[in-house]
């Protein structure tokens, strides 16, 4: 197992750089898009169904969720905030293709929401928090910028997902570059087992102080989704 962290570690180190985002995103960006759509989609009825004013979107890469959330809650605003600045101008690119005009894209690190206290009344992040250096800092602040009662959803993928599942999951994200086996490999050892169980999602979200924390599934999609008040 050391020798195995060895080449995990450094892959794991490389995961979490900006600078991987800045080059890969476009590739991951159209890869998830329709792998996880069943997700976006649940998450997205769910902010429609409270119809939030001001929404956030913390590591919002190429804006696929945000995107959805504002076309299905047009009298909400949708900011979606990422550190990767090529990220950004994707989302925005996005945004535009689309003809969304109450969703906007800005520069921001989890670790510091660029933002002031009670901002939001409604915060989701998909899929960032695994790359975070201090996942309780952002968790943080993601409860600073929300206001009281404001509502969270956050997702990521899941830490104890089935090799079945994995699998299944693998036919809607498949590189062609890269050989199944290898991608196989990759998913579960540097994404997925360096990620969060559904216990350590919800107790890190509990952790942070908020409260009402529900965990849900997706079918066919091996992600943890957490939802909670402050
Ligand atoms: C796996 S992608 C998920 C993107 C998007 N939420 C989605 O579901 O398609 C992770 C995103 O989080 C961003 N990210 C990672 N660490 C971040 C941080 N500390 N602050 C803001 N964004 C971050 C990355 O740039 C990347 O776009």
């Amino acid at each position: 197992m050391k020798d195995c962290n060895l080449i995990i570690r450094p892959l794991v180190a490389v995961r979490d750089s900006r600078l991987l985002w800045d080059l890969l995103g476009p590739i991951y960006n159209r890869r998830i898009q329709g792998a996880i759509a069943g997700l976006y989609e649940h998450v997205a009825r769910e902010m429609a169904l409270h119809r939030h004013r001001q929404i956030l979107d913390v590591g919002s890469g190429g804006g696929y969720i945000a995107v959805e959330i504002a076309q299905k809650s047009p009298s909400s605003q949708v900011t979606g905030i990422d550190y990767s600045p090529m990220q950004v101008r994707a989302a925005r690119q996005y945004a535009a293709k689309n003809d969304v005009t109450n969703c906007f894209f800005h520069r921001g690190n989890a670790m510091k929401i660029p933002c002031a206290d009670r901002t939001f009344d409604a915060v989701v992040s998909i899929g960032s928090i695994k790359h975070w250096p201090d996942p309780a800092r952002g968790l943080r602040e993601i409860y600073r910028v929300l206001k009281p009662e404001g509502h969270f959803i956050i997702s990521e993928t899941d830490k104890e997902v089935s090799d079945d599942n994995l699998r299944d999951f693998i036919t809607r994200f498949r590189v062609w570059f890269v050989p199944d086996m290898l991608l196989l490999w990759g998913l579960r050892h540097v994404i997925f087992g360096r990620s969060f169980s559904e216990t350590q999602l919800a107790g890190a979200v509990s952790a942070a102080g908020f409260k009402e924390v529900t965990c849900t599934r997706v079918r066919q999609c091996p992600y943890v989704v957490i939802q909670a008040n402050k």
